[in-house]
């Protein structure tokens, strides 16, 4: 099969363009001194992250547990779970993992810390917290450096636990600010800062001015990229790794399109602030415009299009597309397609 008869609508990666995406970054964190933490929920693939691995990260960021579990079913062995963990049931399955991998996972509350410690008495080895910090996003994290040297104090000192350092997202103005004294405050209690830990694809290449405070980098979308990453100029189009391919399924007026990809394929994420859901590549003038479920509309301006035409789409938001298929097709130089599973798809809980 040539990638041109794969039915559409489908997620197709370019293996080259990954693959030196990864090579790329992986060169940058070496040249400045950062551990590189690649964030798997972009790409949710076992195949991928161990190549992450390969090619030198240190170690892996999950979101959730469902994809920590099967990224250690996948042979990964050192994993950071960038979220608070709470509840009976998920706290028995981060002891499960526990007692087989090096496990780190983030808290912002001291609430936190009882069922984490529980989770974590007598298993194999303690589990490492990082103190998350709102440096500026106003998602989770404590907010200020005194309550994150006082969280980690709380940590160092419970049962099971060890404070690894201080972790944020992403990385924005301000934050060598928060962190530095955040560090200096948990040093100023006689415990280690080994890890500081920043984040996110847009502003990837300037990580360097993040060091020597910034230890470690957590980056997902740099595997792919997208029309996200693209406007944040982390990337250029040719850099993107992954677009959906989609077929035109009618063209009921002169200046209408209709996609085969709605939703369900492209997803409903804003993108870069024009309102449009993804890019053709054959076709940059025209517009994605509105999305039903399995329909895309696309404004075509001076651009043509036929029914039957095969089309490559640019997402908004890559991390979210690969999430709604089986499997990738990877594609590249001199290779026959290959259908690839999204090995940790939908476990998001
Ligand atoms: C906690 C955390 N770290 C790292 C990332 C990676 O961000 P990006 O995909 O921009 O590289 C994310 C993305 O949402 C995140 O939530």
């Amino acid at each position: 099969v040539s990638a041109l008869q794969i039915e559409t609508p489908a997620a197709v990666v370019d293996l080259d363009r990954l693959e030196r995406n990864l090579f790329r970054w992986q060169e940058h964190c070496d040249r400045v001194g950062l551990v590189n933490r690649p964030h798997i929920k972009t790409h949710r693939s076992v195949a991928i992250a161990r190549r992450q691995l390969e090619l030198g990260a240190g170690g892996i960021t999950c979101q959730k547990l469902g994809e920590a579990e099967v990224m250690a079913d996948g042979g990964c062995t050192d994993i950071l779970v960038s979220f608070n963990i709470l509840g009976e049931s998920k706290l028995a399955r981060l002891r499960a993992l526990l007692d087989r991998v090096d496990l780190t996972v983030c808290a912002d509350d001291a609430v936190l810390l009882p069922g984490l410690s529980s989770a974590a008495v007598g298993a194999a080895r303690p589990l490492r917290v990082l103190v998350d910090c709102d440096t500026g996003l106003g998602r989770t994290g404590v907010r200020t450096p005194e309550a994150a040297a006082e969280l980690a104090a709380t940590i160092d000192a419970a049962d099971g636990l060890v404070c690894a350092g201080l972790f944020t997202y992403p990385a924005p103005p301000g934050v060598v600010e928060f962190l530095s004294e955040a560090a200096r405050l948990v040093r100023a209690r006689g415990l280690a800062v080994e890890v500081v830990s920043a984040g996110g694809t847009p502003a990837m290449w300037s990580s360097g001015k993040l060091r020597p405070l910034v230890t470690e980098y957590r980056v997902g979308t740099y595997a792919f990229h997208d029309r996200a990453t693209v406007a944040a100029e982390a990337a250029t189009l040719d850099d993107v790794a992954l677009t959906v391919h989609a077929t035109v399924v009618s063209r009921p007026a002169p200046d209408r399109a209709i996609l085969d990809s709605g939703s369900k394929a492209l997803t409903s994420d804003p993108g870069p602030d024009d309102g449009l859901f993804g890019a053709i590549l054959e076709a940059p003038g025209a517009r994605i415009v509105k999305l039903n479920e399995e329909h895309a509309y696309v404004e075509l301006g001076a651009e043509q299009l036929e029914v039957g035409q095969r089309v490559r789409v640019v997402p908004n938001h890559a991390c979210v597309v690969a999430n709604l298929f089986d499997d990738l097709v990877v594609v590249g130089e001199g290779r026959e397609p290959e259908r690839r599973p999204v090995d940790a798809r939908g476990r998001s809980a």
